[in-house]
């Protein structure tokens, strides 16, 4: 089985995926962490605005995924990279290096292969509608940009950190506008997805929701 998490920046489904994989006891696919390995590869060989360079680092990525405690650790050959993909300068690099066509082309046969094993929740941008077309469930997981810009401005308040609401709600507005308009795999929700507004639900409330949607689907 294979259900296919789309949906925009920010609306919690990576911690929400992560959650119902380990419930469910499936695996987890995170395209967006490949996504970023190959973003931290090219800027750390200062070659992340070169979308050849990019395509070539892409189609030799050595990368692997490695259950924990803590849920997944993500590895480039050797090396733990688990929190180098996610360092601010990292997610600056990977919103130009994934709109690549060069890179988005090398990185399908991998997400294929990654997730084919067994039952997987596979999440992303493009996961229903080019990925796995054929997926036995899409779901496009989202919440309003004001619902998001909350959940963030919580995580603040939880770090001792203020943010601006406003300038938040912002960014959200305009990482939406550039998933949504990119040429290449631009974020659609495919017809045949079901729509998770997660606007109104807390962190359990969108896990058992999810849950139900697999449940219903997959018996299991
Ligand atoms: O989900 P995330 O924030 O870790 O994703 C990192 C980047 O990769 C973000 O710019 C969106 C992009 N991405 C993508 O274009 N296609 C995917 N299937 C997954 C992520």
């Amino acid at each position: 089985m294979i259900i296919a998490v789309d949906g925009p920046s920010g609306a919690g489904k990576s911690s929400v995926c992560r959650e119902v994989a380990k419930r469910l006891n499936w695996s987890l696919l995170d395209t967006g962490a490949i996504y970023r390995c190959v973003a931290l590869t090219a800027m750390e060989k200062g070659v992340d605005t070169d979308p050849a360079e990019c395509g070539k680092i892409a189609q030799a990525l050595d990368i692997r995924f490695v259950a924990d405690k803590s849920g997944q650790k993500v590895f480039i050959g050797e090396r733990d990279v688990s929190k180098d993909i996610r360092t601010f300068e990292t997610t600056q690099c990977v919103n130009r290096v994934a709109p690549m066509a060069e890179v988005r082309a090398q990185l399908l046969d991998i997400q294929r292969r990654l997730g084919q094993s067994t039952n997987t929740i596979v999440e992303g941008r493009d996961i229903g509608s080019v990925v796995f077309p054929n997926a036995d469930l899409k779901v496009f997981y989202t919440a309003s940009a004001h619902a998001r810009a909350m959940r963030r401005l919580k995580e603040f308040q939880a770090k001792g950190e203020t943010i601006d609401f406003e300038e938040v709600v912002k960014q959200i507005q305009l990482r939406d506008e550039t998933e949504y308009n990119r040429k290449e795999s631009p974020l659609i929700q495919c017809e045949d997805a079901i729509v998770l507004d997660t606007s109104d639900l807390d962190f359990e409330q969108s896990c058992q929701a999810l849950m139900k949607l697999i449940q219903d689907k997959c018996g299991v």
